[in-house]
């Protein structure tokens, strides 16, 4: 697996590589790049719903209807980009490589170590529109979409973290700018940043600032604002779940 990992990494650079003069006209870097294909990685899998076991990380997010989905803005880009790879690899479902690609993406910016079980079946219906969360909304509405994939409070603000890679763009999201000062590297600086309040230049959602409003998510922002390596530890534990949102019961 370690191996597979290696050769998508390497495939991923080269072709983003090849693929920079592309997308330069964006100021997107090839790390900006793998960054995308993370944030592609949570798209696949937050669809989850616990009920019903429909939604989850099958391959879906490829779909022209689901590329369609407001929240899923922009990923044409990365699903167009990671097309090349994938070819090489066709022993991998799209589900695993999609959840591939954004494990990688965490651990070449810097980000910690995520267990990755392949075996998921590609599926070929897509999840109903508006099971993404809103970043116009607060922490209620954090809970009703993060509960309704069965995962916890901790969960959420840990997960959170992962804006510690890229940006928002105002032509996808209606926001522009990066969370942090190097949106390349996978630390703890969200937490830091969000801390200090809003600053020129840089980018709060009113979901990432609900973080700090709410008396049970704040201790976890303080905590790892404090202790990268807890958040490492907690954000592992948390990606791990989410890439494997109605898989990993069924093996
Ligand atoms: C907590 C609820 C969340 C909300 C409301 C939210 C919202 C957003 C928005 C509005 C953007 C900007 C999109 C654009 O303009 O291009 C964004 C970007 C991003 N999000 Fe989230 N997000 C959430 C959770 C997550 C999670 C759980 C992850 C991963 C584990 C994640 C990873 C990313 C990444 C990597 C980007 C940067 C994409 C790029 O550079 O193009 N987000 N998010």
């Amino acid at each position: 697996m370690y191996l597979i990992k290696c050769v998508v990494a390497a495939r991923q650079e080269h072709v983003i590589n090849n693929g920079v003069e592309e997308v330069e006209g964006e100021g997107v870097t090839f790390l900006l790049l793998v960054a995308i294909g993370g944030f592609q990685r949570w798209h696949a899998a937050g669809t989850f719903d616990v009920q019903s076991k429909t939604g989850g990380p099958f391959g879906t997010i490829k779909n022209p209807q689901e590329l369609a989905h407001v929240a899923n803005n922009g990923l044409d880009i990365a699903v167009r980009l990671l097309e090349p790879i994938k070819e090489q690899f066709p022993i991998l479902s799209y589900a695993d490589f999609y959840q591939l690609a954004g494990v990688v993406a965490v651990e070449i910016t810097g980000g910690p170590e995520i267990l990755f079980h392949p075996g998921r079946p590609d599926k070929t219906e897509s999840p109903p529109e508006g099971r993404l969360p809103d970043a116009k909304k607060g922490s209620d509405h954090l809970r009703e979409v993060f509960y309704r994939m069965g995962l916890s409070d901790k969960d959420i603000v840990a997960l959170s973290g992962a804006h510690t890679l890229g940006m928002c763009h105002k032509e996808r999201s209606g926001y522009q700018g990066a969370w942090t000062n190097n949106p390349l590297i996978f630390d703890n600086s969200y937490f830091r940043e969000l801390l200090t309040g809003d600053k020129e230049g840089f980018i709060q959602l009113p979901s990432d600032k609900a973080l700090l409003e709410d008396v049970a998510f704040r201790p976890y922002v303080e905590k790892y604002a404090q202790d990268e390596e807890a958040f490492f530890a907690d954000y592992a534990e948390a990606h791990l779940k989410l890439s494997e949102l109605g898989f990993a019961d069924e093996v």
